[in-house]
């Protein structure tokens, strides 16, 4: 590797947030953002989560909402490092899309709002993180109000989560008690001042010994004495840092802040920075690609229309893996055997899409096409046939059936059920029983898009209905005849995918548990990876 993309490739972070809708993600952003200079105005962000760039038909449903439906990857610079922070929609714009963000990072850092603890969607986020081993950074937020008992909070999240916490920072109060943060990692005490972004006093009070008796100067007596209570109880309970079980996502290194008032937020960026990994080898076949390879490689990990109905294209969004990416450089699209030009590439910034000169691996590009790029699609310059693995479909959790208002319209309502599920944030499949489409979603507003879209891209009046299925899986057994079995025996409730692959759609969570009970033989996949 030569020496550039090596230092290119070690400066990089390139993470995602993982959080549960109103937890902070946005202002944390922001925040994050600011001290990147990546903006230079508080607000802006906010500003575009409840913005009016819909710029088509169905981005219209986005502005209706004020919610965003696109995700995107905003790149900023801050010390010596190139951060790339990739969006993870949360609202109700949740889909599966949010799930793969996650398949190209290389770290998560994940937010909980102290008075609400872990909330379904960082569970579900969290899992993701889990089957790939992705790091996680941990920050508790909004701590300028009431909420939970740090300690039962940790608590809460070791036990729901599955990663043992370990506290870098310790709050001292909370609400209008609120009074900072001791900074175990450095032996800092930062104060905090209400109502006031903190940022001025990043640099805190070096007390490196809690018996310092500047700490009951500073906090008063008795919140000195519960903080060294806390610490000594903490020192008792829980494992000191080890960098390893953090790579190795066993453990996760935990601060508490204020978003809002900016505090504690540097201290998050300033560790994180210097703990979560740069980008490493990733899993492909038939061999794992790492970054120090001379040859260029990577896949796309979300398709995304142009935003302009007029245009029907796309833009792919491509994490680099290996080697160093230059404009109108030559690549093979993996799938399809071609050689291909990426002349006209983009990088998406806080602001503003500029043209890309170069990238590295950690990088995100985006690549105009007209529907030839698939999600999990593999780029290289490699010799060898390489395919990426682990960009999976995920199992969706709500269903419904699509219903044709002009039956004259049923090709072309196939065609663009089959491309915007090839987009990936809705699935389609067909019952074995029938001949309805039924569509699979993680966030339900997908069906609502799917139907805009449909209407707007191809002509096709439709929509959409109940139907009662509450979980899918793919299924495979080791023999034939094991899966025939089950086919038969569940045969109302089996279905092609939009890639011909078996699923068992079954009515609930319960159903499916109950169902895997019976067939201990057939196995269920919750994600499949393309073909
Ligand atoms: P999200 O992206 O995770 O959905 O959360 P977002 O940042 O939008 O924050 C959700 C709400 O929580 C916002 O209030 C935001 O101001 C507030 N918030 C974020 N961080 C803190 C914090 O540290 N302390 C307190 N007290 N509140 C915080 P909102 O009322 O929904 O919006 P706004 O009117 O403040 O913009």
């Amino acid at each position: 590797m030569s020496n550039k993309v090596a230092q290119e490739t070690a400066s990089r972070r390139t993470f995602g947030i993982i959080s549960h809708p109103d937890a902070g993600k946005t202002t944390l952003t922001e925040k994050l953002l600011l001290f990147g200079g990546a903006i230079q105005l508080a607000g802006s962000v906010k500003a575009r989560k409840a913005s009016t760039h819909a710029l088509s038909d169905w981005m219209s449903i986005e502005q209706e909402r004020g919610i965003s439906v696109t995700s995107s990857v905003m790149q900023f610079f801050y010390r010596d490092y190139t951060v790339n922070l990739l969006d993870t929609p949360g609202h109700q714009d949740f889909s599966e899309d949010t799930y793969r963000v996650l398949t190209a990072v290389d770290s998560a850092l994940m937010v909980i709002d102290h008075a609400k603890g872990v909330e379904p969607q960082t569970e579900k986020l969290m899992e993701v993180c889990r089957m790939r081993n992705t790091p996680v950074v941990t920050f508790i937020n909004k701590l300028d109000r009431e909420g939970m008992d740090p300690l039962d909070i940790l608590a809460q999240i070791e036990d729901k989560l599955q990663i043992e916490c370990v506290p870098l920072s310790w709050p001292v109060g909370m609400g209008k008690q609120f009074k900072g943060v001791y900074d175990i990692y450095r032996g800092q005490l930062h104060l905090f001042t209400p109502g006031r972004d903190s940022q001025a006093d990043a640099d805190g009070v070096m007390i490196k010994d809690v018996n310092d008796p500047r700490l009951d100067e500073l906090l008063g007596g008795s919140a000195a004495d519960k903080l060294r209570e806390d610490l000594e109880l903490l020192a008792g309970a829980a494992n000191p840092y080890d960098h390893q079980e953090f790579l190795k996502a066993s453990q996760t290194p935990v601060f508490f802040g204020s978003a809002i008032n900016n505090f504690g937020v540097k201290e998050l960026l300033d560790a994180f920075v210097e703990l979560a990994p740069a980008p490493g080898c990733r899993s492909a076949e038939p061999r794992p690609v790492c970054p120090d390879e001379e040859s260029f490689a990577g896949f796309t990990f979300k398709v995304q229309a142009n935003m302009n109905p007029a245009h029907r294209d796309r833009i792919a969004f491509f994490r680099i893996c290996s080697g160093k990416f230059q404009r109108g450089m030559k690549v093979r699209h993996q799938r399809l055997g071609k050689e291909v030009m990426l002349n006209n590439a983009t990088i998406f910034m806080a602001q503003d899409r500029a043209n890309v000169e170069e990238a590295y691996p950690g990088d995100i590009i985006g690549i105009h096409n007209h529907g030839t790029i698939k999600i999990g699609d593999t780029f290289t310059t490699a010799k060898d046939e390489l395919r990426f693995t682990g960009i999976p479909n995920f199992a969706p959790e709500h269903f419904r059936r699509v219903l044709l208002k002009n039956p004259l319209k049923a090709k072309q309502l196939s065609k663009g059920l089959l491309q915007l599920a090839e987009e990936g944030a809705v699935q389609v499949f067909r019952p074995l029983q029938g001949g309805d489409f039924i569509l699979g979603a993680v966030g339900v507003l997908q069906f609502e898009v799917t139907v805009a879209r449909l209407k707007a891209e191809y002509g096709v009046e439709a929509d959409y209905e109940p139907v009662a299925y509450g979980a899918a899986r793919w299924v495979s057994a080791d023999d034939r005849k094991t899966l025939e079995e089950f086919r038969a025996k569940n045969w109302n409730n089996m279905a092609l995918d939009a890639e011909e692959h078996l699923t068992f759609l079954s009515e609930s969570p319960w159903m499916l548990s109950r169902t895997m009970e019976m067939f201990p033989r057939v196995t269920f996949h919750k994600t499949r990876e393309h073909s």
